[in-house]
Order: structure tokens, then C-alpha cells, then sequence
């Protein structure tokens, strides 16, 4: 139901705190990882040992913790969890959210955020009825966090109406309803190349170029978060990928990347060329390092097979294709040439004259180029949203 699935569960300070031991335990049930941060507040409702042993994961709710005073990076719990989900959700850490407040670790992590926020209230009568609530919850409704209603029955002052949280069984259920609802991919096979190649000169040197890889792994993130198989073919990064969904194939040169694609391409629905190939090779690789003799060297180069020109006379009509364009200059005509004469779907075209954007920024600015002529342009944003940005005109061709 929720296999492999990374879920946040950020715990503030109500008595409705103690339904997370079960939560916690439903997840982990349903093939989920839970990682959980308790505000200061909730640890006087339920102990970090009873969620640490029920998690199997260590419990956070400081900025830093241990003797050693350790820091907690709360952009990376944020920029983990495929779902964070925060139950039960209390008037205070409302209102701070809905205000953009950090002062805990369960805040700053929602600030940091990118996946989906589930929210479980649980809060007294009146406290819940106040339109100040009710305004907060309007508040982060705008921000796409999403509400799980408080079911009604008899609260812990003793008064009877709405503010009891979800149970946990109900909040499983919603999450595993979203979790069915964004796998618009499942059953297609992405095939996606990333990073630069190296191309050998001797043992000890290449020729290489800028491309961190960033923008193919976000990509194959993206999209076996929507339930697609993934081959990630990857030039030399320092980038790491885990995912059930995701199989990373390593390569170094054009040869190796021509070959790894050549042999995945076939059961591909959707391709996407984000690696920046070398179109040079040396001819020759020298066997043993060149040595400084002569004060001019000359290298020979040979031009490498165009991988995706190749995929575009390969390609089929259930198939489709798509490549990257980085140009410095007459950028729409030069990406419009090779959306042609590769044979694409659409091309995605980064211009270098940003600033900010391109080879190892995380940001990138685009514009996707269609067959038809269509081009849409978008912001710079960060790359993991330009990956969303992607898949979701691919969600529109395929009307999944
Ligand atoms: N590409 C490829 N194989 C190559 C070179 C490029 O598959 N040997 C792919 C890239 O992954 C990208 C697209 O082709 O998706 C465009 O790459 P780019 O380097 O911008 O264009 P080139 O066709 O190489 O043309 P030029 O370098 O002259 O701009």
C-alpha cells in the first residue's frame, strides 16, 4: 500500500499525540519509512523511545541534539519524505505555519518541504469552531497542504462536537488514497541519461565537461515518484539515488552511454537525453601517459554517435522522445533544428545566458518546445520542480 514510501510524521503538543504510537506502527505495517520529529511540546504526550522502537529510526525534535551537539538538517528531512505528514496538528504549530514561523525543528522542516503536507487537527471544541482556526486552515488549504478532518465525538475536556484527530487507521487510508492517486506512471518504463562523459585521453586524463547530472536524477526521482520503473544511465557524478523504483546504470564515455541506452531503449515508453554526450573523442587513447615532450600537442578527434538522432529514426509510435538543448546563442532556432532532425517529441531548451542556471546550479530555466511548435516558457525554479515541470507535459501528451 505504501511500500517504499518516505513519510515525515511531525507530532505537536496534544493529548491525541498518544494515537501516533499506533500511526507510527500502521506505517512502518504498510512497507513505509517513518522518520518523526516531536515539537518540544508533544514529548510531554508521548515518549521519543516508544516512537524511536516503533520507527526503527532514530526521533528528532531539536535543532540539535546529542553531547556533541550535533546539527540536524532539517532541509534534508524535508527534501526526504515523500509525504509529511503532521498529526496531530495543533491550534499553535497551525497558526505558526500558516505565519511562516521556524522557532522548532518540525516547523523549519515544513518550511523546507517540497513533498506533500498532510495535516491530522486535533484540537478542543471551541478551539477548532474559532475563526482564527478556521482562517489558519484556509491559510495553508492555499498552500496545497492538505486537511484531514477531525471526526466528532467526545473531546478530552469533556465537551462533545468536532476536534477529535483522524484515527490512524483513517489517516493510513487517506495517505494510501493520495499515494494511488500520483502514481499516474505505474506500469511505463522510463529510460533517462544524466551527467556528463569522460572521454579517455591517456590513463590519467579526459576530456570531460560542467554537468553535475542534477537535472536526469531529479527527473528519474520524479518520476518513479509516480510509480514509473526508471534505468537512470548516468555519466561520472557525485550524485546517489535510492529508490525501489530506480536502477542507475554507470557510465563514462559516449561508447559506454551509447551502449547502455542501446540496450534499454526498446522496452522504454518515454525517453528522456538530459546527459550532455561529448560529440568528440580522441581517436587513439594512449596506453601509458603522455609526457611532456614537444610544445604543441595536437589530439585527434573523432565525433561520437548521436545517441538520440539515433533513438529518433529507432523510435516508435507508442515512443516517446525527448532531448535537452543547452545554447549560448540563437537558442530557439537551434533547438527547433535538432527537435527536427532528432525526431522528438519536444525538446527542453536551458539557455547558459541566465544567471544562476544550467551545469551545477540547482536552478534552471527552460522552455519546452513541441513537435507542433507549441513553446511554453517557465520561471527559473529549482531543478526538482523543472522535473515536475517536465513530467507534468508528459502527463498531458499520454492524458494520464
Ligand atoms: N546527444 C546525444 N548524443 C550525442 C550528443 C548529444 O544523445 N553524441 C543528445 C543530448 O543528450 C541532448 C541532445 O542530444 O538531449 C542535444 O545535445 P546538444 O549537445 O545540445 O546538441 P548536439 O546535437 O550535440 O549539437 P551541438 O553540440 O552542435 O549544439
Amino acid at each position: 500500500m505504501l511500500e517504499g514510501k518516505k513519510i515525515l510524521l511531525g507530532i505537536s503538543g496534544s493529548i491525541a499525540a498518544y494515537k501516533t504510537a499506533a500511526l507510527t506502527r500502521l506505517f512502518v505495517k504498510a512497507g513505509a519509512e517513518v522518520k518523526v520529529i516531536l515539537t518540544p511540546s508533544a514529548k510531554a504526550f508521548i515518549t521519543p523511545l516508544t516512537l524511536s522502537t516503533l520507527s526503527k529510526k532514530p526521533v528528532y525534535s531539536s535543532f540539535t541534539e546529542g553531547s556533541q551537539g550535533e546539527w540536524i538538517n532539517h532541509v534534508e528531512l524535508g527534501l526526504w519524505a515523500d509525504y509529511f505528514v503532521i498529526a496531530p496538528l495543533s491550534a499553535s504549530t497551525l497558526s505558526k505555519m500558516a505565519m511562516g514561523n521556524s522557532d522548532n525543528l518540525l516547523l523549519a522542516s515544513y518550511l523546507s518541504a517540497r513533498c506533500k503536507v498532510i495535516v491530522a487537527p486535533a484540537m478542543d471544541l471551541d478551539m477548532y469552531a474559532h475563526p482564527a482556526t478556521q482562517n489558519n486552515l484556509s491559510i495553508i488549504k492555499s498552500y496545497g497542504n492538505l486537511i484531514i478532518p477531525p471526526n466528532s465525538g467526545e473531546l478530552a475536556s469533556g465537551l462533545i462536537g468536532a476536534g477529535r484527530m483522524a484515527e490512524p487507521e483513517e489517516i493510513v487510508d487517506f495517505i494510501s488514497k493520495q499515494a494511488q492517486l500520483g502514481m499516474s506512471f505505474k506500469g511505463k518504463r522510463v529510460l533517462i541519461t544524466a551527467g556528463p562523459t569522460y572521454e579517455a585521453i591517456d590513463p590519467v586524463r579526459f576530456i570531460g565537461n560542467h554537468s553535475s547530472g542534477k537535472m536526469g536524477f531529479a527527473l528519474a526521482e520524479v518520476f518513479a515518484n509516480h510509480g514509473a520503473e526508471v534505468v537512470l544511465v548516468s555519466g561520472p557524478t557525485h550524485l546517489h539515488l535510492k529508490h525501489n523504483l530506480i536502477t542507475v546504470l554507470n557510465v563514462k564515455s559516449a561508447h559506454d552511454m551509447h551502449a547502455a541506452v542501446i540496450d534499454n531503449y526498446q522496452s522504454a515508453d518515454i525517453i528522456l537525453m538530459a546527459a550532455a554526450v561529448a560529440d568528440y573523442t580522441p581517436s587513439q587513447v594512449s596506453a601509458q601517459k603522455i609526457k611532456k615532450k614537444t610544445s604543441e600537442l595536437s589530439i585527434e578527434l573523432f565525433q561520437t554517435k548521436d545517441i538520440l538522432k539515433e533513438l529518433g529514426s529507432l523510435k516508435t509510435e507508442k515512443q516517446i522522445l525527448i532531448g535537452f538543448a543547452l545554447e549560448t546563442q540563437d537558442e530557439e532556432a537551434n533547438a527547433i533544428k535538432k527537435l527536427t532532425e532528432k525526431n522528438l517529441d519536444f525538446i527542453v531548451l536551458n539557455s547558459l545566458n541566465n544567471e544562476q542556471t544550467g551545469f551545477g546550479f540547482d536552478t534552471n530555466q527552460i522552455q519546452i518546445i513541441e513537435k507542433g511548435g507549441t513553446i511554453t516558457r517557465f520561471e527559473k525554479k529549482l531543478k526538482h520542480q523543472v522535473a515536475l515541470d517536465i513530467v507534468n507535459k508528459i502527463k498531458q501528451m499520454l492524458h494520464v
